[in-house]
């Protein structure tokens, strides 16, 4: 059966050579942990591998599909329906309150809106407040129910917990556990902190 991310002999450099010749493989019910220091080039590595950049060098496979070899359309439609991204900042529309925003990510895939999971993220009591009312950690739980509403088959989580306190941040991440497991899905997570990311079944770390 096919992987459902397959990276091979990736390279990428902005200013300088971030990594080369990376090749890993993700499959479904396990879990996926990048570690290093600031700079070396975790969010970009994640941001290749999630479709949003084509890199230098190498090949990115998400369902034994070349991503950067197919037509814009396909691409956006992996991007819509088969991947999940938490941003390292959040995108939420800060117009709108906590429910429309969470609505607005069911309506465009097509999928429901999860009462059990907004109730486990413990944001039932914020659904009608404004995106600038709520506190960061708050709006990091609204950005994973946007995600996991839509039941796509990565998720690509850029430091989830970093706005969380070390209880919420354990109760996140278990629900993410939860998730891959009950959905046959998959975790890549890009993360600072260790302990965090011993839990995953396969730990990266870029160097230098
Ligand atoms: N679009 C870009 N154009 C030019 N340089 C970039 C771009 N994006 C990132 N960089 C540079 O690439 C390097 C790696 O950035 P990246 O965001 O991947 O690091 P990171 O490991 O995620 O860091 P952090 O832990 O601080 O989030 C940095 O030196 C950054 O300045
Ligand atoms: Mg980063």
């Amino acid at each position: 059966m096919e992987a459902l991310l397959h990276v091979n002999a990736l390279s990428h450099s902005f200013d300088y050579p971030l990594f080369s010749n990376l090749s890993f493989t993700l499959e479904k019910k396990r879990s996926m942990a990048i570690t290093g220091v600031s700079g070396s080039g975790k969010s970009t590595l994640l941001h290749i591998c999630s479709t949003l950049l084509k890199p230098n060098g190498g090949e990115v496979f998400i369902n034994g599909r070349d991503i950067y070899k197919l037509p814009n359309d396909e691409l956006v439609n992996i991007r819509r329906n088969d991947i999940g991204i938490i941003f390292q900042s959040h995108f939420l529309f800060k117009g709108f309150d906590v429910k429309e925003n969470i609505e607005l990510a069911t309506v465009l895939t097509n999928s429901d809106f999860d009462e059990e999971l907004i109730r486990r993220l413990g944001i039932s009591h914020v659904l009608n407040n404004k995106i600038g009312d709520i506190s960061g950690g708050q709006q990091q739980r609204v950005s994973l129910a946007r995600i996991l509403c839509k039941k796509p088959k990565i998720i690509f989580a850029d430091e989830p917990t970093g706005n969380l306190d070390q209880k919420t941040a354990d109760e996140v991440i278990n629900i993410i556990y939860e998730y891959i497991e009950k959905n046959d899905a998959a975790l890549f997570l890009v993360t600072h902190d260790l302990k965090l990311a011993d839990k995953c079944d396969i730990v990266y770390r870029l160097e230098n």
